[in-house]
């Protein structure tokens, strides 16, 4: 056992679980593992080595890691710099730590983006094998039809193949509200392309479990423990294919 490092129980409740109280019930219940092995009682944690998962589900316990959610507005781009001199989404964010963006928006697209340091996360939340969900809603040119809108669920041809099976629904003449788990480069906006219905305006409404209709364009705040949990939850394990 560990002699030194911090009591497990307050990493845990640091990380979001509750009370320190409320975390030893977790580990006394046999819910908690580190490095594999059910936790017990007492037991202390190296933040910067340990594994410790909550019911199977890994947990960010290392110091230092920051998960902010960004409202990225259009015309920004996601790269760190822009040759053409654009503003970027780290000019959004605090400097320090240093951050970056999981995944991408396209400098036109608006929305949610995650920004961290947690490169972990990072990487299951955007691998296609995790399968975590992403919601978009795009005004597109014309009114699409039934049949547009079932090609869009059933999966399209696009030039570097078919798409996933997503779910699109029509919510009004020209908008679409379209969930899709696979993040390819500009794939809503080719979808849309593919069935005749280019995109006007596009908008990321939620990634996993997480969304946030208040937070404004241009604005950020931290993802809160709750949500955090929530998105280890959502990109623990790469779905079966
Ligand atoms: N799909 C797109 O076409 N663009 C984005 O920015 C994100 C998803």
């Amino acid at each position: 056992m560990t002699v030194e490092g911090e009591r497990l129980q307050k990493v845990l409740a640091r990380a979001g679980f509750g009370s320190r109280r409320a975390c030893d019930e977790l580990i006394d219940a046999g819910r908690v593992t580190v490095d594999g092995t059910v936790a017990e009682l007492g037991r202390r944690v190296d933040p910067s080595r340990d594994h410790v998962a909550v019911d199977g589900v890994p947990v960010s316990i290392r110091e230092g890691l920051v998960h902010y959610l960004l409202n990225k507005p259009a015309g920004v781009v996601t790269t760190a710099s822009d040759p053409q001199g654009r503003p970027t989404v780290v000019e959004l964010v605090p400097e320090a730590p240093r951050v970056f963006s999981v995944g991408r928006l396209d400098a036109d697209t608006e929305g949610l983006l995650i920004m961290t340091n947690d490169g972990d996360l990072a990487h299951r939340l955007t691998h296609p094998s995790f399968g975590v969900e992403k919601e978009y809603v795009a005004e597109v040119q014309g009114a699409p039809s039934r049949a547009s809108v079932r090609r869009l669920r059933d999966g399209v041809e696009l030039d570097d193949g078919v798409t996933a099976v997503a779910r699109v629904a029509l919510v009004e003449p020209n908008v679409l509200r379209i969930v899709i788990h696979e993040g390819r480069n500009r794939q809503v906006r080719r979808m849309c392309d593919a069935v005749g219905h280019p995109v006007v305006r596009l908008v990321r409404t939620r990634i996993g479990p997480v969304s946030d209709r208040r937070l404004p364009p241009g604005q950020w705040r931290p993802i809160t423990p709750a949500e955090l949990r929530e998105l280890e939850k959502a990109a623990a394990a790469p779905t079966p294919r």
